[in-house]
């Protein structure tokens, strides 16, 4: 995948960024995780805390306390899903088990990923910037992406072999929503957690 490298340079750029920025650990860093995943599980039927609170963790910097470091977080793991999701569609492409629909599916499926991907690298900056109406705009849009890839073989009866992909993907961007909606300053949201 052409594409592969500039992704990795900017999740390094991305991790320094935050490691620069935002303050560090405090050791009540996984009840901030937590109450957050339970809030955005509570408020939605279709999001996991299980996902949610099992993959925040695993990136050190969610170690900051405050929700725009975990949204910021949840955006970086999406990204790494899509880009490695993409490598996976790679392989798959190259696989002879699969019929010709499909094959024909996952390059549907590449093309979804590869915009995805560049979607939520842009959303990233986007949020960097303090627009977050358009960043959940952007968000939502990787989301139905997920979506799409899935019904591409579904509608037809055929297994979708990017099933765990799409899933986690829809996960981690309905998370990192949530979380943005939750950071919002005067959303309606707010008042949900008092
Ligand atoms: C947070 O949730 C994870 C997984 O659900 C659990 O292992 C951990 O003990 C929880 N931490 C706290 C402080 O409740
Ligand atoms: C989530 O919902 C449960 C059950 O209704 C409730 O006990 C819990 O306090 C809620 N958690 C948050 C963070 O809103
Ligand atoms: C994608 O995200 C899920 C949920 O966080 C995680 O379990 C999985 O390991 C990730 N996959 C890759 C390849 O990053």
């Amino acid at each position: 995948m052409m594409l592969q490298p500039s992704f990795l340079c900017f999740s390094f750029y991305l991790c320094a960024l935050l490691l620069i920025t935002l303050p560090i650990g405090t050791s009540s860093t996984k009840d901030i995780i937590n109450e957050t995943c339970e809030t955005c599980a509570n408020q939605s039927i279709i999001l996991s805390y299980g996902l949610c609170s099992t993959s925040l963790p695993a990136v050190p910097v969610s170690h900051s306390a405050n929700l725009e470091g975990l949204a910021l977080v949840a955006m970086e793991l999406a990204l790494e899903n899509a880009t490695s999701t993409l490598e996976t569609i790679e392989r798959l492409l190259g696989s002879t088990s699969l019929d010709n629909y499909a094959l024909g599916c996952l390059a549907d499926c590449s093309e979804l990923y590869t915009d995805a991907a560049w979607t939520i690298v842009n959303s990233i900056g986007v949020f960097l910037s303090g627009n977050y109406e358009v960043t959940r705009t952007w968000m939502s849009s990787v989301m139905e992406a997920a979506s799409t890839c899935q019904q591409g073989f579904t509608e037809r009866g055929e297994v979708s072999p990017l099933t765990q992909e799409n899933y986690n993907l829809f996960q981690l961007c309905g998370i990192a929503l949530c979380i943005i909606h939750l950071a919002t300053p005067a959303a309606p949201s707010q008042s949900i957690h008092t």
